[in-house]
């Protein structure tokens, strides 16, 4: 096999540290940086600061090709193709804050030898902007890729090793063909590899563009199924049999047609504002994403609509969140929709616990006021109404009778469709899931009325 280039990545966040981690697994020697020392000294002693499934063990397989270090110098001298992933959190405006960027991009020394290969989601445009910076600063020798990164959080190191394709924005030059060579193995035959990768080898703002895009056309698939899903909710139609009948045409395809409570994560609620903001910097008024965003809020909130037309006022009454992460697999709690559902209750007035089952250190930091505890079982335990919110698998093995043996109440509103609805009325629930024909009625108002 041949000697695979090393390479520096800049950032050990989820992308970061699995780009690393998946170039290790390809054969290359990686430098990883960071700025944060602690995070380095843990990752040195094989801690892996984040959950995500394979990651640990793929670690600990590469160690010898992992190299951790705060300093950039050590990843100049060892590689010419740096990798940037460092965080573009959202500002309040909705622009993408490059600061992280930026503080890379000065921080790199002139050289003729070396290029900046952005995984980090940035508006289009950004690389022309740091070229230009590049320039400014005399480091015009530096070369640029945009190389976006499209894995899910979950099953990221099968995104990485064997993705749909790879894209790789450049303007000619050593760099883009030097970064096509790292990603060769994970290409299709025809592209030279062994798996399943398509390769687009484009202009940088092209490749900027696909990403920003396909974010925001998921996140438009997923709303627009939740809204299919709550005129089901009106006509008494099943939205996973909808789902299941438009995806079989292969133009539309069965993915991304989950009803629920909506999207959420540090990617789709982030890009998709940022396109938005993109679009009306650029003075065009993207309507279809401001649609998308808002019927997102509207489907979390409906969850508290639910819970009052069966509980009336929530003024005391105990709510339990199953599952709080924005989606299993992953402890990340980045946009949860757990977090807006909370607040909402503890603002109506409810009692509210929650239980996750691994994510419950991360939502101890940003839930203000919600009991959290061990088990799902605790979790319903003397609860007035139960909300699946995350559709962890474990929840698909609750013993639904034992759970409406255990509950003061009996609502149970299944933000996610997991569970089989007729099986959950059978167990003495007054079950609700999202867009699955007309809603049960609360019991009152099944009451004949005696004149
Ligand atoms: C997303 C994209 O899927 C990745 O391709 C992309 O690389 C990544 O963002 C990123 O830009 O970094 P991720 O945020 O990890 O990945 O999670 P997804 O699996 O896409 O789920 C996002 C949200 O959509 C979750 O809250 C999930 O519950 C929700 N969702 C997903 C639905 O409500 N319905 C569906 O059918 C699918």
């Amino acid at each position: 096999m041949s000697v695979r280039e090393p390479i520096g990545v800049i950032g050990t966040g989820y992308v970061g540290l699995v780009t690393a981690v998946g170039f290790a697994e390809l054969g290359s020697d990686v430098v990883c940086v960071d700025i944060d020392a602690n995070k380095i000294e843990r990752l040195k002693a094989g801690e892996i600061p984040i959950y995500e499934p394979g990651l640990a063990e793929l670690v600990e397989k590469n160690r010898s090709r992992l190299h951790f270090t705060t300093e950039l110098s050590e990843a100049l001298d060892r590689a010419r193709l740096l990798f940037v992933a460092v965080g573009t959190p959202p500002t309040y405006s909705g622009d993408a804050d490059l600061s992280a960027v930026h503080a890379v991009v000065g921080a790199m020394p002139p050289s003729e030898t070396h290029a900046l290969v952005m995984k980090s989601t940035v508006p289009v445009g950004t690389g022309e902007a740091i070229k230009r910076i590049f320039e400014e600063q005399g480091k015009g020798g530096f070369r640029y890729v945009s190389c976006p990164e499209f894995l899910k959080e979950g099953t990221a190191i099968a995104d990485f090793l064997d993705p749909d394709r790879v894209v790789i924005g450049d303007e000619g030059g050593w760099a883009g063909d030097a970064v096509t060579e790292l990603y060769r193995p994970v290409l299709s035959a025809e592209n030279g590899g062994n798996a399943r990768g398509a390769l687009v080898r484009t202009d940088i703002k092209s490749a900027e563009m696909v990403k920003l895009a396909s974010n925001a056309f998921l996140a438009t698939k997923i709303s627009f199924i939740n809204e299919i899903a709550n005129v089901c909710e009106e006509t008494g139609a099943d939205v996973v049999e909808v789902a299941k009948g438009m995806g079989l045409d292969d133009r539309i395809g069965p993915k991304f047609l989950k009803a629920g409570i909506g999207f959420g994560g540090s990617c789709f609620p982030k890009d998709v504002s940022a396109l938005k903001q993109l679009a009306g910097n650029s003075g065009y008024h993207f309507q279809l994403l401001n649609a998308v965003i808002e019927v997102n809020e509207l489907q979390k909130r409906r969850v508290i609509q639910k819970l009052q037309k069966h509980l009336g006022s929530l003024v005391g009454k105990r709510i339990a969140l199953l599952g709080l992460a924005f989606k299993p697999e992953t402890d990340d709690m980045r946009e949860a929709s757990s977090l807006v559902l909370s607040a909402r209750l503890i603002a109506d007035g409810a009692d509210v616990v929650g239980y996750d089952p691994i994510a419950a250190e991360e939502a101890g930091k940003l839930l203000k006021g919600v009991e959290l505890v061990e088990s799902a079982e605790a979790a319903v335990a003397g609860a007035d109404a139960v909300v699946l919110v995350t559709e962890w698998p474990e929840f698909k093995d609750l013993d639904l009778t034992a759970v409406a043996a255990v509950m003061r109440g009996k609502v149970f509103i299944d933000g996610r469709n997991l569970l089989d609805g007729p099986a959950a009325t059978a167990a003495g629930l007054v079950y609700e899931g999202v867009g699955r024909g007309l809603a049960p009625q609360p019991e009152t108002a099944q009451t004949p009325q005696t004149v």
